[in-house]
């Protein structure tokens, strides 16, 4: 039998997989809050627990089969080692430039953008010619603008409960995002039977629940 190694993002795409990967007939088999590897009810499936930011990783270079991550967490990463077969629909938000609501753009410096994401924002501003600083930050990006880090700040938004907290708007959307289920390149050619069985069931499941 073809043993298959399924990535999971810790957190909130964990917490959406779940439901969907019972669907698949995939469940842990395990305490998924204490071990990093878990079997599942999948003979042929075992699951591993990564956080988002390394799932790529594991997949490139193929310590997992498969994996689910955030667009973000792929646009970030960038390159083309993995296949992306399939929007999964989990976890949906955009990513967003925001700003202090009535905030004007400083005229005799550059932009300062405060993000977890430089490479996406770098794109971003490149695209439209702006020469812009940007911050690098690891979390809690809203503050930035608010303690006078950053001009604006690039991030995810999904109900907007965070930036209206923070008395931040968004100026303007960068991309929607929703979680992918992405796939070793050498394990798409040996085992692939099991895995297109695989992305066959997500799909299913995925057009069920909806
Ligand atoms: P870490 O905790 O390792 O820094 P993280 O903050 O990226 O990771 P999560 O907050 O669980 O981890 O987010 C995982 C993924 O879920 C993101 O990469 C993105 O695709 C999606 N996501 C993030 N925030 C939201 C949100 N507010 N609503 C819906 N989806 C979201
Ligand atoms: C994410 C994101 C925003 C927030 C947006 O943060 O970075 O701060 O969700 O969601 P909303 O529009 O529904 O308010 P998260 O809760 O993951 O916190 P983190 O900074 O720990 O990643
Ligand atoms: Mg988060």
């Amino acid at each position: 039998m073809t043993g298959l190694t399924l990535a999971l993002s810790k957190g909130r795409i964990l917490d959406e997989s779940l439901p969907l990967l019972e669907h698949v007939g995939i469940a842990p088999a395990g305490d998924i809050d204490r071990l990093l590897r878990v079997p599942s009810t999948r003979a042929d499936v075992s699951l591993v627990m990564i956080r988002p930011a390394d799932v790529p990783t594991y997949v490139e270079h193929g310590a997992a089969d498969l994996g689910i991550v955030g667009k973000d967490v792929l646009m970030e990463h960038g390159g083309s080692d993995l296949y992306e077969p399939l929007d999964i629909g989990i976890a949906q938000c955009r990513m967003s430039v925001a700003a202090v609501k009535g905030y004007v753009a400083p005229r005799n410096r550059r932009l300062r953008i405060a993000t977890k994401y430089p490479e996406i924002a770098r794109r971003f501003y490149a695209a439209r010619g702006e020469q812009v600083e940007i911050i690098k930050l690891y979390g809690s990006m809203e503050l930035a603008p608010l303690v006078g880090l950053a001009d604006q700040i690039v991030d995810l938004v999904a109900t907007g409960n965070t930036l209206r907290a923070n008395g931040l708007v968004e100026v303007e959307k960068i991309c929607d995002i929703s979680s992918r289920l992405v796939v070793n390149k050498a394990s798409m050619k040996m085992k692939h039977a099991a895995i297109q069985h695989l992305i066959d069931a997500f799909r299913d499941a995925d057009a069920k629940r909806v």
